[in-house]
Parts: structure tokens; C-alpha cells; sequence
């Protein structure tokens, strides 16, 4: 039995409530446990906790532009790693026609983030046609290739060793967020029956990061049907209904759509912003002591940042404080905007994630002077 150190106490000039009516012209920072579920502490500040002139050593916060990489292969297993740790792999790939072979990830399962394009998924379980915004969870094991009708861009997630669920949604229930009746499966009809054909195919197998290749005189995604709560399953983020709150800024953690183990994924979906005046307009200072945080972004405009277009994205290590950028910190006071059109995933790992040496020729270097004021 393990019981945290949990009493609310108050010293010195604070709000009595987070992320609300703050003591005049200060700034909050909250530290805190295991996410937002562990005891925490808001400190005001005087300063912006952002408000360096120099920061060196080996902490420091990333960017990169996945829109600079190039080269890309037929295969997924070509994709370009940009972050991984024991749990989790995060990776980019695009692919412009279709695949010549199937794939099938052993190591765990794997999410699709379709961030441009169209095609059609073929996999065990029959056809699924995506689009941009698509999540695809491909279970481990699935053997399945895609066949592009327009230029496709993914980002995949690989829950190493583990499986993806959905989160507890607690007090608003289970069909809040999204419906679960909302997740498409894949369908086994005339077209999926077409691609059966009795020519040779191959299988390039992933296991313990090792590829190993099986070949078949037939196209194994042979199956007449399927019955069972196994499957690939799809959502788009246009499928998502954000929660809100008028008078308190939710925390990152309100808009989770996956957990693995490890980690959790989330969707930031277009939403208002709040319109309460004492409440917090933007993101909260904090130093996500626990985790480390990974941000896509897919589109719109970042609310919280400058200098972001879609295909970025950004790496906050466990120990970095942050929080909105000045003009956006500047913005929000105003309360000039009404509602974000953003779209972006996040991954909160919960172990230290590395970035991975190809991702050196695409990083912005710059960006830990992104949060200097112009
Ligand atoms: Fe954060």
C-alpha cells in the first residue's frame, strides 16, 4: 500500500482555484504527478517560467519539420523514425502508389495517422477506404497493405509489446468524445474478393525490429470472413466531439483518444475557447515532470504556439518547463479569438523517449528561442 503525500495548502498569493483568476499580472506554472492525475502544485509567478535568455545543455525542447524529409520507400517498414523508446515507435512515411507487398507488424500494434491522401486499406479483415484525419488501428498481427488514390502521408505509432484501448472517460461515460458505435471496420466485399487472386505475394514480417519475408504462390488476404471484437478499426478526428469547459481550461488529458501501455495518444480537435473571464485562455505553464510530449500538427492554426505549420512537429522532455508562446500567452488575454480550428496528436510517453538519428536533418534548432518576445 502506497498512499501519496495529498494535502491542499496554501502559502503566500495564489488563485484558490487552477487555472483561474490569477493574483494580478502573474503567471502560472503548475508542477505535478503522473500526468494531471497525481497531487500537483501551482505556483504564480511573477515572470513567464519561459522567459530565459539562455538555455544550453542537454534538456532542451525539439522541433522538427517532417515536410523536409524525402526519399521515402514502398514500404512501411521504409518509414523514417523520428522519437521511439521501449514502448513506443514514432515514425513518418509517405507512399504515392500502391504496396507490392504485405506487411505485418509482430512487435505490436500499430496506429495509422493518415495527415494527407486517400486510398484504400486491404487487410485481413477486408477493405477500408481512409482518408486525411483517419486513425487506423492495425492490431498486431494484421497483415495488410495500402493502395493510394491520392498521395499519402502517415504518421505510425507503434504500441511496442502492448495493444491499444480506449481511455476511461469516468464522469461523461462511454459514448462521450467519441461514440464507440462510430469506429468503422473493414467490409469483405466485390473489390476485396477481386484482390484474392492465385499470384505469387509476399509478406515481410517485423519482429524484434528484424524483417523477415514469407512468400505465398497466392495473395493470403484470402479470408471468406471473420467473426470476432479483434479487428482493425477506424476514427477520424472529424468524428470526435471535443470536450469543453466555458469557465476552466481542461487539461491535455480531456482530449485522450488511445492509451497503450506507456503511453497515451491524443487528438486536439477544433473547439471554443473559453469565454469566462477569469479562466485560462491558453495552456497552462507546466514541466509534464512525469512524461515526455510529443505534438503533431495536422491543421489549422496552433493556438498556443507561433511559427507552426502542419506537418511540424514539437518534443517537450519530462523536466522542460513551457507553455504558450508570448504572442499567443498575449492573445489569449485579449480573448481576440473564440474558438481554435486546430487539429494536432499528441503522445505523452511516460518513460524517456530518444530522437532518432535521421531526424537530425530536419530539426528547426532554433526553436528553444522560439519563447523569446520579438
Ligand atoms: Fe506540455
Amino acid at each position: 500500500m502506497k498512499n501519496w503525500i495529498s494535502f491542499p495548502k496554501i502559502e503566500g498569493i495564489t488563485s484558490r482555484q487552477a487555472h483561474a483568476d490569477f493574483p494580478e499580472g502573474s503567471f502560472e506554472r503548475e508542477m505535478g504527478k503522473e500526468g494531471f492525475f497525481g497531487p500537483a502544485t501551482h505556483l504564480y509567478h511573477k515572470h513567464p517560467p519561459t522567459g530565459w535568455t539562455e538555455f544550453s545543455g542537454p534538456l532542451q525542447p525539439r522541433a522538427f519539420d517532417t515536410n523536409s524529409w524525402t526519399d521515402w520507400g514502398n514500404s512501411p517498414w521504409d518509414a523514417k523514425t523520428l522519437l521511439q523508446n521501449a514502448q513506443c515507435k514514432i515514425r513518418f512515411w509517405q507512399l504515392d502508389s500502391a504496396m507490392d507487398h504485405l506487411v505485418r507488424n509482430s512487435d505490436g500494434d500499430e496506429l495509422l495517422f493518415v495527415h494527407n491522401g486517400a486510398g484504400e486499406l486491404y487487410c485481413d479483415f477486408g477493405r477500408l477506404t481512409y482518408r486525411d484525419g483517419d486513425y487506423v488501428v492495425l492490431p498486431r498481427g494484421t497483415m495488410w497493405r495500402l493502395a493510394p488514390s491520392e498521395p499519402t502521408e502517415l504518421m505510425l505509432i507503434e504500441a511496442t509489446d502492448s495493444s491499444y484501448k480506449l481511455p476511461d472517460k469516468g464522469l461523461v461515460g462511454p459514448h462521450a468524445i467519441f461514440d464507440p458505435a462510430m469506429l468503422d471496420t473493414p467490409v469483405m466485399d466485390d473489390a476485396f474478393r477481386a484482390q484474392q487472386t492465385e499470384t505469387p505475394w509476399t509478406v515481410v514480417v517485423k519482429r524484434r525490429n528484424q524483417l523477415s519475408r514469407i512468400s505465398y504462390p497466392f495473395n493470403p488476404l484470402d479470408a471468406l470472413g471473420w467473426k470476432g471484437d479483434l479487428v482493425t478499426v477506424r476514427i477520424n478526428w472529424r468524428d470526435i466531439r471535443p470536450l469543453m469547459s466555458h469557465r476552466y481550461h481542461l487539461p491535455p488529458s480531456a482530449h485522450t483518444t488511445f492509451v497503450a501501455d506507456g503511453f497515451v495518444v491524443c487528438t486536439f480537435c477544433p473547439r471554443p475557447i473559453e469565454s469566462d473571464p477569469g479562466a485560462l485562455k491558453v495552456p497552462f505553464f507546466h514541466n509534464n515532470d512525469d512524461y515526455d510530449e510529443f505534438i503533431f500538427y495536422h491543421r489549422g492554426e496552433f493556438f498556443s504556439r507561433d511559427n507552426i505549420h502542419p506537418g511540424m512537429t514539437t518534443f517537450h522532455p519530462c523536466g522542460f518547463t513551457h507553455g504558450p508562446h508570448p504572442k499567443a500567452f498575449a492573445k489569449g488575454q485579449t480573448h481576440a479569438r473564440k474558438e481554435t480550428d486546430e487539429v494536432a496528436v499528441m503522445v505523452d510517453a511516460r518513460h524517456a523517449l530518444d530522437v532518432a538519428p535521421e531526424a537530425d536533418a530536419i530539426e528547426w534548432k532554433n526553436y528553444v528561442n522560439s519563447w523569446k518576445a520579438s
